[in-house]
This record gives structure tokens, C-alpha cells and sequence, in this order.
């Protein structure tokens, strides 16, 4: 067994594992999308050997992640979102932009850094060759819960 993205969960149906799918089908694909516990719209990503899981709809205006090239920013895997290319780190959900000192300076120097936990990640699991999600399902509200409502699902069903 491996986990390799992990996220706090306690109680209730939302700790508990759900099926995603085969892990040689999700290697494959190298992405996949799945309604979890009918309520949340999972992206599950593999990449260079590690599973990751996190909200599908970008936090900042529900942009589809599952599209996003993974670039890695400052040392850090990120997935970038393609509707106005916000990076979000695989692992942890953060948000990374570019930061100036002094704009007056020249040439400029930038730094990278973090807004903080915009996307909500979940925990997977690997046994013996399948793959399950387990709900981040910490109370404290992530910037993506915004998108997963049953409201915006609808909406964004007739899009
Ligand atoms: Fe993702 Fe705007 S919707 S960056």
C-alpha cells in the first residue's frame, strides 16, 4: 500500500475511502475526474510516480484543473489552472504567485510565494492496484468549497 497525497479527515462517510479506479488505468490516463460520495468533484492526477487528489474546480472562478499543465514553480509541483493560469500546488492546495521587492529596482527581482490553502486536497490511497479518495472533510472552509456546491454543479452542467 502507498499513499502519497494526504489531507486530515475525521469522522462520518466522508472518511471514508472511495473507489476511484484501477491504478494502471489512472497511470495511463494520467488523469482522471470523478464525482466522489455524490457530493465533490475530484481530480485525481498522476504524475512522475506520485497519485495526487484535489477539488477539480479552481478556487478562483471554477476553471476545470483537470485540463492544467503541471509545471514545477521554486521547486514545487503545481498544477496550472487554464483559464488564467493560477498554480496551485499538487500536494497541498497553495496557491503561488510571483512577488516583487521593490518595483523600482532594475532589472526586476521576483520571488515565489503563497497565498496560502486555496484548494481543498484529499487523501489517496493505493491497494493492491486500486486507487481510493478519502474526503478532505477538515471543517475549516477552503477557497474551492465555493464550487462544489450543488448550485454551481448544476450551473456549470448547462454551460
Ligand atoms: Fe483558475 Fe481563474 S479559474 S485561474
Amino acid at each position: 500500500m502507498s499513499q502519497t497525497s494526504s489531507a486530515s479527515s475525521s469522522s462520518s462517510n466522508l472518511s471514508t475511502s472511495h473507489f476511484i479506479g484501477k491504478k494502471e488505468d489512472i497511470v495511463k490516463a494520467g488523469r482522471v475526474t470523478k464525482l466522489v460520495n455524490g457530493c465533490r468533484d475530484v481530480l485525481v492526477v498522476h504524475h512522475q510516480g506520485q497519485l495526487y487528489a484535489m477539488d477539480v474546480h479552481c478556487y478562483h472562478s471554477g476553471g476545470a484543473l483537470q485540463y492544467g499543465d503541471i509545471e514545477e514553480f521554486n521547486g514545487r509541483l503545481c498544477i496550472v489552472c487554464p483559464w488564467h493560469k493560477y498554480k496551485i500546488t499538487l500536494a497541498e492546495g497553495e496557491s503561488l504567485y510571483q512577488a516583487v521587492d521593490d518595483p523600482t529596482a532594475k532589472p526586476l527581482r521576483t520571488y515565489w510565494r503563497s497565498k496560502g490553502v486555496k484548494q481543498r486536497v484529499h487523501k489517496v490511497t493505493e491497494v493492491n492496484g486500486d486507487v481510493y479518495v478519502t474526503l478532505n472533510d477538515s471543517g475549516e472552509a477552503i477557497e474551492s468549497d465555493v464550487y462544489q456546491t450543488e448550485k454551481y454543479r448544476r450551473a456549470s452542467l448547462k454551460a
